[in-house]
């Protein structure tokens, strides 16, 4: 029998941040996880805890402050990732999931495992069989399930349900699965095994948007009788991202007539505010076209869409702006706002923070106050994320005087605080650029003695005005291939680029020692 509730498994923090450039830090992801609370997902995978303490840490500590959601763990299918998984939701108590998962693909099988049929059904279901020794829910994904053979994912589903999987997800690994096709494939796995007819177990599927697909095959696959869609804020993750949670669950909303019945748990109201976090913690800016939570999702320019939404507003908008959370603006605060007036709209942009976070806040929010006429709710957001850095801040911004125009050659000179450093030390620099940002970040890199190559450099307005704060952020190779991301904040963007770059060397020399291991999926 099918039942028509979806679960939404929310992937933000492990899939999605497996995209470069993305990673987040403990206190970062903690927000985003309290904010996918409020969004009311069913099932939150807060990471894949045996690649890296960091992983670790932030499942073991989502699982302890997060309540409401199922919050899951990803491990392979080998004893010590499992053994990781189970330890880091302990916390959780019952709301532990732990995810396996084993490649059942035939060119997984040959080039990358070396293994046989046989050898993976048994591992599969070892690996089942391990994790239920932690938790009754556990869930299996044959990697790479859209390109296996169908009769031998028969078998695995079979197999992996009898050992005691409750939920099985069938993940386009690749991108490659087209929705007719898709679909059909959920049906014969769907009419195969007697546990996902009865509700026992639950067909989950995992879509990956290499070919722009994603969100089509998931809701083909719902169509076909899975019941569980994974995805993640703004459809981030890997290469072309995944699904994306908003436009999955907007559909299935807005389409009733054709999802007929089925419903998802998601309180769409709290859609943008989700996005816009984990747009500035992944620092992966919104397409302005993106469906439902870009600048332009319902922005109408046409004279003739114009005339006819004042008439009607259904003649040109299929959902209601304030349905996912595109609200009426709130007063700014100004710089005569007190220190109460910046803790509750802290409170209602969903910060969780200690006495100790808002004075550190109202300090800096008084600074750019006396700057800037109106301090909007992104500008505080924006703030608050320069105080969520956890890595430690071995050097700072003193101070940083530029001379540029079109007939001078971009000087910089820039003045450094270093953390413990001794009366005396050197602690400035000048230095001459392709421009002023090129020459500030030539001084920091002399001072710092670190050579960072930009490989991303992105500038925003936070809010709206002349004044308006700039935010940057960069992305920073510093020789060893991987990418730093650092953001930086000021009315200044020369000021706020130097403070980006800045905050990647702090990362960079904070993270030398922890880098990732390779045995991400
Ligand atoms: O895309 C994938 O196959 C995955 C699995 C680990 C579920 O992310
Ligand atoms: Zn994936």
């Amino acid at each position: 029998m099918k039942h028509n509730r979806i679960t939404i498994f929310d992937t933000t923090l492990r899939d999605g941040e497996q995209c470069p450039g993305a990673s987040m830090n403990l206190r970062e992801k903690l927000e985003v996880a309290r904010q996918l609370a409020r969004l009311k997902v069913d099932v939150i995978e807060g990471g894949f805890p045996v690649i890296s303490d960091g992983d670790f840490t932030a499942v073991q500590t989502i699982a302890r402050e997060v309540k409401g959601p199922i919050i899951c763990g990803l491990a392979r299918c080998v004893p010590k990732d499992i053994e990781a998984a189970g330890e880091a939701l302990k916390p959780a108590g019952k709301r532990g999931r732990i995810h396996v998962f084993l490649a059942t693909s035939k060119i997984h099988r040959e080039f990358k495992l070396g293994k046989a049929q046989n050898e993976i059904l048994r591992l599969a279901v070892e690996g089942v069989k391990r994790a239920k020794a932690y938790t009754d829910n556990v869930e299996f994904s044959p990697e790479d399930a859209s390109r296996t053979e169908p009769e031998f994912l028969v078998e695995v589903c079979k197999a992996v349900v009898a050992a005691g999987a409750t939920t099985v997800n069938i993940p386009d690994t690749v991108g490659y699965a087209v929705p007719e096709q898709y679909g059909a494939l959920i049906k014969t796995l769907f009419d195969s095994v007697r546990e996902f007819q009865t509700g026992k177990a639950v067909i989950s599927v995992h879509c990956h948007n290499d070919l722009g697909l994603a969100v089509a095959n998931s809701l083909a696959a719902v169509r076909n009788g899975a019941r569980q869609v994974e995805c993640t804020v703004n459809g981030i993750g890997e290469r072309a991202g995944n699904a994306s949670l908003e436009e999955v669950v907007m559909a299935v909303k807005t389409r009733q007539d054709f999802f007929d019945g089925f419903a998802c748990g998601v309180n769409t109201r709290e859609i943008v505010k989700s996005s816009r976090l984990v747009s500035r913690m992944s620092s992966l800016v919104v397409q302005r076209n993106k469906a439902i939570v870009g600048e332009n999702a319902f922005a109408h320019s046409s004279g003739i869409h114009q005339d006819g939404i004042l008439k009607k507003r259904e003649t040109y908008e299929i959902m209601d702006p304030e349905d996912v959370g595109w609200g009426k603006t709130q007063l700014p605060l100004t710089k005569h706002s007190g220190r109460a007036a910046v803790a509750a709209r802290l409170r209602h942009l969903g910060f969780k923070m200690t006495d100790a976070d808002v004075g550190a806040i109202f300090a800096k929010f008084k600074e750019i106050g006396d700057k800037k006429k109106f301090v909007y709710d992104d500008d505080l957001a924006a703030i608050v994320e320069g105080q969520l850095t956890d890595v430690p801040e071995t050097w700072t911004l003193d101070y940083l005087n530029v001379t540029s125009g079109n007939q001078t050659v971009p000087t910089a000179t820039v003045r450094l605080k270093k953390a413990g450093a001794k009366a005396g030390e050197p602690n400035q620099e000048a230095a001459i650029g392709d421009g002023p940002v090129d020459a500030a970040l030539k001084a920091i890199d002399r001072l710092t003695k670190t050579r960072g190559k930009l490989m991303d450099y992105a500038l925003r307005a936070v809010s709206q005005g002349k004044d308006a704060l700039g935010e940057v952020t960069v992305k920073v190779d510093f020789g060893d291939g991987n990418l730093i991301t650092g953001k930086g904040a000021s009315t200044d963007v020369i000021e706020a680029s130097a403070r980006a770059y800045l905050n990647s060397v702090n990362r960079h020399l904070s993270d030398r020692n922890g880098v990732r291991s390779s045995a991400q999926p």
